[in-house]
């Protein structure tokens, strides 16, 4: 472990440009592959380097993110090219970190307190703060000394018991026409919308939405699980996990599951999922979102 002052000549931390995209989505992949294999757990299926198509919605959401944030985006970069990179968006007054990684090989040399620090100063008018930390140590310990508050996230994954599906009504496929219905519900769990992120998912993966006199709620399925979930009230997220788990293939797994929403495990274990921990949800100034289970990237 090196301790500062650090020993990386010619550092630079500066904005990242559209053109660093593609780069900057090549030294995630490897940063996060790289983790995996080093966190590796042998109950767990082999780490995979990432898959053209998730690059290619990595390429994607950062692009958007240029957009919508230019000041919340940084690369560090030495003599070498880049180093390490940090995106970072907020939304209404909400300050949320969406992609932090620096190069194996370079970590734990201050690169990432650098990049760290100059996300956060995009975020300084925001009254709260969200990520969704890996298991490294080392991000661990970045965010816990940035005054996060660290809850630990549960996983589901597994064969899904077809058999315990039950008949699922009142949700049907959502479209733009559902965004304005969608960010009241993301102001009532997480205390902001997801705003213009809502047509990025929509071009990303399938939205489902239930809208009753009871309650309302909206998921975006990816096919193995959901990628977002949120509602009023938990019978209402219940449905729409339900219709997620019935749309996966055989194989299903929900992450970013927090103590706060047992509602979720209660749906994995009815459909015979196993449940694992891995990683964290952080959050500045405010408790965890309820019923809702957050996206990994744009919270
Ligand atoms: C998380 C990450 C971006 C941080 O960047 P970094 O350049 O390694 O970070 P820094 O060197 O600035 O800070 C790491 C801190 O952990 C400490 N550290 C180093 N090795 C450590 C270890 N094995 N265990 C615990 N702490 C460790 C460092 O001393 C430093 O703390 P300090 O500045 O208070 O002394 C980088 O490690 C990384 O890419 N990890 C893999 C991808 C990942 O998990 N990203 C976060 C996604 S949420």
């Amino acid at each position: 472990m090196t301790t500062p002052p650090y020993d990386v000549p010619d550092l630079a931390i500066r904005p990242m440009r559209p053109t660093d995209v593609p780069a900057a989505e090549r030294l995630s992949a490897e940063g996060f592959h790289e983790l995996d294999s080093r966190m590796f757990r042998r109950s767990w299926p082999e780490p995979q380097p990432r898959s053209e198509a998730r690059g290619a919605g990595w390429v994607a959401r950062t692009l958007h993110l240029l957009e919508t944030d230019p000041g919340g985006c940084w690369v560090a970069e030495d003599g070498t090219g880049m180093v390490g990179v940090a995106t970072s968006f907020n939304r209404e007054k909400l300050w949320c970190l969406a992609t932090y990684a620096v190069r194996p090989g370079l970590q734990g040399r201050g690169i990432g307190r650098s990049l760290l620090a100059a996300a956060l100063h995009h975020g300084r008018g925001s009254l709260r703060g969200m990520l969704s930390s890996s298991s490294d140590p080392k991000a661990v310990r970045r965010y816990r000394m940035a005054g996060f508050s660290l809850h630990p996230q549960m996983f589901l994954t597994g064969t899904v018991d077809r058999s315990a599906i039950p008949v699922v009504e009142k949700v049907r496929d959502g479209t733009a026409g559902d965004f304005e219905l969608m960010d009241s519900v993301d102001r009532r769990t997480r205390g902001a919308a997801h705003g213009s992120d809502h047509q990025l998912m929509l071009g990303l993966w399938r939205l489902i939405v239930s809208d009753t006199s009871t309650g309302s709620g909206y998921a975006y399925l990816d096919g193995t699980g959901v990628a977002l979930l949120a509602a009023t009230n938990r019978r209402t997220a219940a449905r729409l996990l339900w219709t997620a788990l019935a749309d996966a293939g055989d194989e299903a797994s929900v992450f970013h599951i927090t103590a706060a929403n047992e509602w979720a495990i209660d749906v994995g274990l009815a459909a015979r999922l196993e449940l694992h921990t891995e990683g964290y949800l952080g959050l500045r100034g405010m408790t965890p979102p309820t019923p809702y289970l957050h996206n990994g990237a744009l919270l």
